[in-house]
């Protein structure tokens, strides 16, 4: 069955979920209301850096407009718009309802909600746009979003009519997975709980590798001991500077938010935030240990919140960054794909070096801030440094290549 799908929102879920529809034969329209990225996307030049992202752009016929008329006659409209972080940490819902109202305006179809969104707001979504609609919650991750896309662990359908069920369970037939039917509220839900657990796991062995540093463990012994027991498996067990990107720290504290407005008590979650917020410092911490900072020229290698991406929301790297700036280093940067992100954020405040051998070159210290293979090359651009500090904080490197060097990091001290 080749149908029709609309994709509203063409950010990094909209435009994987169009590219992947289109590559397995579907007609495709993204829609989005940023004209420029629309006209790249029709250029076959993604906005985003996505592995295999271009080729698929290329290989299929997908069309991007800010026009919602050209998502008449959809058999499936997803919803994926951004569902930011407000002020107070409660998800802003503008973006959806603000989509749903657009595509009730047109001859539509089944309304999918792929965006992220509390429990409660596909039925208010449903009021704008009518019974046929349903939650498909996005698990992909950013860095191998095609290929998740492609592989998912598994669908999650949650609607109220068999006929959409069954319409979205034909879309997804294709992908070798399991599907899973529930409520509207249960697949809304269950997106939160699986980043809120990820999210926990990583804070968790985040505060076991702090105690590593005072108690002379190895933090990289333990956890990889921890994970052989089947009941907890080694993912997202490395311990590090924290999580970042645009889901996790906000999808968390918008179901704190969220629980905060029933009365319900979050205390494992607040105290998952409040680690996370914490841990970047860390490295801030190890460094004034071993330099003055004032004046030094410190080296950020890495931007994105983690590799394969060039999305810099929330990530760590801004708080390493704005702690160095306001302890008036001189910082420089880089990244090799988030620089024209982190430009926009940073100006002309740091300096933005052209390689990893520039940034190393005359550098005081080095911070290791998010694991690019590229980095793993590192030791041999070390002689062109004017210090010997360098912090590890992601336990990237191996320790043991860094003997004659002022060497730390997380779990190490
Ligand atoms: N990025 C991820 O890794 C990821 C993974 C799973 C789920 N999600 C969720 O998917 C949703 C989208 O995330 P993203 O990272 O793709 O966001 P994004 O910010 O990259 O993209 C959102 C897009 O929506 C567009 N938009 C906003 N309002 C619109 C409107 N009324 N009509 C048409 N387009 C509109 C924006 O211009 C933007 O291009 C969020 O709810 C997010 O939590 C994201």
């Amino acid at each position: 069955m080749l149908v029709k799908i609309s994709v509203v929102g063409s950010g990094y879920v909209g435009l994987v979920t169009g590219a992947c529809f289109a590559e397995i034969g579907h007609d495709v329209v993204l829609v989005d209301i940023d004209k420029a990225k629309v006209e790249a996307i029709n250029r076959k030049e993604p906005p985003i850096h996505e592995q295999g992202l271009r080729e698929m752009l290329e290989r299929n016929k997908v069309k991007a407009t800010t026009d919602y008329s050209e998502i008449s006659g959809s058999d499936v409209v997803f919803i994926c718009v951004g569902t930011p972080s407000s002020d107070d940490g409660s998800v802003n819902l503008d973006y959806t309802f603000s989509a749903a109202r657009s595509i009730a305006d047109v001859d539509h179809g089944i309304v999918a909600v792929k965006s992220t969104v509390v429990p409660g707001t596909t039925a208010k979504v449903r009021a704008i746009v009518g019974p046929r609609v349903a939650v498909n919650p996005e698990f992909l991750r950013e860095g191998r979003a095609i290929s998740d896309f492609m592989n998912p662990d598994r669908v999650v359908i949650g609607c109220e009519s068999d006929e959409v069920f069954s319409v979205l369970e034909q879309l997804y037939s294709q992908f070798k997975t399991t599907i899973i039917r529930c409520s509207l509220e249960t697949a809304e839900m269950t997106k939160y709980a699986n980043n809120a657990f990820l999210a926990t796991k990583i804070s968790f062995i985040n505060e076991i590798a702090n105690m590593c540093e005072r108690f002379g463990a190895d933090i990289g012994g333990v956890a990889h001991a921890i994970g052989l027991d089947s009941r907890i498996s080694p993912k997202f067990l490395r311990a590090g500077i924290g999580f970042g990107g645009s889901c996790f720290p906000k999808d968390v504290k918008a179901l704190v938010a969220r629980a905060k407005e029933d009365g319900i008590e979050t205390h494992l979650l607040d105290a998952v935030l409040e680690r996370n917020s914490r841990q970047p410092l860390r490295m801030v911490e190890m460094l004034k240990n071993r330099i003055g900072i004032k004046g030094s020229r410190i080296a950020v290698l890495g931007l994105a919140f983690k590799p394969g991406t060039d999305d810099i929301r929330e990530a760590p790297s801004l708080k390493v960054i704005d702690e160095l700036l306001g302890m008036k280093a001189e910082v420089v940067v880089y990244d090799p794909e988030a620089m024209a992100n982190a430009k926009l954020v940073y100006g002309n405040k740091v300096v933005f070096a052209q390689s990893l051998k520039n940034a190393v070159e005359g550098s005081d210290a080095l911070l290791l801030v998010t694991e690019w293979d590229e980095f793993k090359g590192l030791r041999e651009h070390l002689s062109s440094m004017r210090g010997n500090v360098v912090i590890d904080g992601r336990l990237a490197l191996d320790r043991a290549d860094f003997k004659d060097m002022d060497f730390g990091g997380v779990g190490y001290g």
